[in-house]
C-alpha cells in the first residue's frame, strides 16, 4: 500500500515523500518539507513509525536521497529519536529557510494590510519596530517618521524586506536581534510598533520591559496582536491547539491575554479594539488592536 502510493506521488512529480503511520502525508517538491513531516510527526506523539523517502523518481532499491544505503526496501531513511542532530537540522532548516517565506505570503493579505495603515498612521519621531519580518509595515510608514530601528532575528526576513527597505522614504536601520535583549539606548524612542509579534517572542513581559525602557516618557507603543479568546469554546480549542500551533508556526502562542501583558509591563492602554479577524479560525484570529502609553 505504502510503495503503491509512493509511486504515485512519485508519477505526479513528487521528489520528497513522508511516511507517518502507514499514510503519505507529504508528497511534494522541496526537501524542506522534510523538517514539517518530523514536527507533525512530533506532535501527533512520536509514537508511530516515521520514514522519510527522499527524491522519490531517482530512488533506487537500498539507496537513499543522499547517496547513503539504508535498510529500507525503497531507499527509506529511518529516522529515530537518537538523531538528533539531524532533528536539529530539519528544524533549522523550516525554522530558517520556510517560515520567513510562508510569513511572508500569509502576512501580506488584504485584511492585515488594512490593519497596518490603521496601526501605522498616527507614528511620529524615531520608532522601533518588534519583529520586523519582511518589512510589510515598510510602505505604511509616514512622512512624520524620521528613522526606523528593526529588531528581527530571522536573516531571512531581512532579506526579504531589503527591496521595500531600498524602496522607502523612511529610513529603516537594523537594531538587533531580539526583543527580549534590546542593545539600545534608554528613554530615546517616541514609539514602538509590533504587529503579530508578542505572540511568538518566547519571554513576552521582558520584552515589553525593554520596549518600555527605550520609549521616552509618554511614548506610544502600537499593537496589533491575536491571542486569548472571550468565547470559551473557542478559548477551548486555542489551548487545544496552541502545543502544535508552537511547533509548526515559530513558537506562537495562541492564549496570550495581550493587553495584560501590556499594563502589566508599565503601560496605560490608550486606546483598544477587540475583535474576531476577518477570514481567520476563530481560535488563531482573535484581535487586540491598540495604542499604550508607556507610564
Ligand atoms: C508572525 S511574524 C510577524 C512579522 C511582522 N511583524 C509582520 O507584521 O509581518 C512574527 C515575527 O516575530 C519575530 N520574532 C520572533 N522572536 C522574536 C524576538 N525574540 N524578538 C523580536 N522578534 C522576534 C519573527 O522572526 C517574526 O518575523
Amino acid at each position: 500500500m505504502r510503495a503503491a502510493l509512493l509511486h504515485m506521488a512519485a508519477d505526479a512529480g513528487a521528489s520528497l515523500g513522508v511516511i507517518i503511520g502507514g499514510a503519505v502525508i507529504l508528497a511534494i517538491g522541496g526537501f524542506e518539507w522534510i523538517a514539517v513531516g518530523r514536527l507533525l510527526h512530533d506532535c501527533l506523539g512520536g509514537g508511530g513509525e516515521l520514514s522519510v523517502v527522499g527524491r522519490l523518481s531517482a530512488t533506487t532499491e537500498g539507496q537513499s536521497a543522499s547517496g547513503h544505503r539504508s535498510s529500507g526496501r525503497s531507499g527509506r531513511i529511518w529516522l529515530d529519536r537518537r538523531q538528533r542532530s539531524l532533528r536539529r537540522f530539519e528544524v533549522g532548516i523550516y525554522r530558517d529557510r520556510v517560515l520567513p517565506r510562508f510569513q511572508d505570503k500569509v502576512m501580506a493579505r488584504k485584511p492585515n494590510r488594512e490593519v497596518r495603515a490603521r496601526m501605522c498612521d498616527s507614528l511620529a519621531g524615531e520608532v522601533v519596530e518588534i519583529g520586523f519580518g519582511t518589512g510589510l509595515n515598510v510602505p505604511y510608514y509616514p512622512a512624520g517618521v524620521t528613522r526606523v530601528v528593526a529588531v528581527e532575528p530571522s536573516a531571512l526576513c531581512m532579506r526579504i524586506a531589503a527591496p521595500r527597505i531600498a524602496k522607502s522614504t523612511v529610513p529603516v536601520d537594523m537594531g538587533g536581534l531580539d526583543g527580549e535583549r534590546l542593545d539600545l539606548p534608554s528613554d530615546h524612542f517616541d514609539a514602538a510598533l509590533s504587529t503579530w509579534t508578542m505572540c511568538t517572542i518566547p519571554d513576552l513581559d521582558r520584552a515589553l520591559a525593554e520596549i518600555r525602557r527605550v520609549l521616552k516618557p509618554g511614548g506610544v507603543l502600537h499593537f496589533v496582536e491575536h491571542g486569548h479568546a472571550p468565547d470559551a469554546s473557542v478559548a477551548k480549542w486555542q489551548e487545544r491547539i496552541e502545543p502544535l500551533n508552537k511547533r509548526l508556526a515559530g513558537g506562537c502562542h495562541l492564549t496570550r491575554q495581550i493587553p495584560t501583558f501590556v499594563e502589566r509591563a508599565g503601560f496605560e492602554l490608550d486606546d483598544l479594539n477587540t475583535y474576531y479577524f476577518e477570514g481567520e479560525p476563530k481560535p488563531f484570529g482573535y484581535t487586540f488592536e491598540g495604542r499604550a502609553i508607556r507610564r
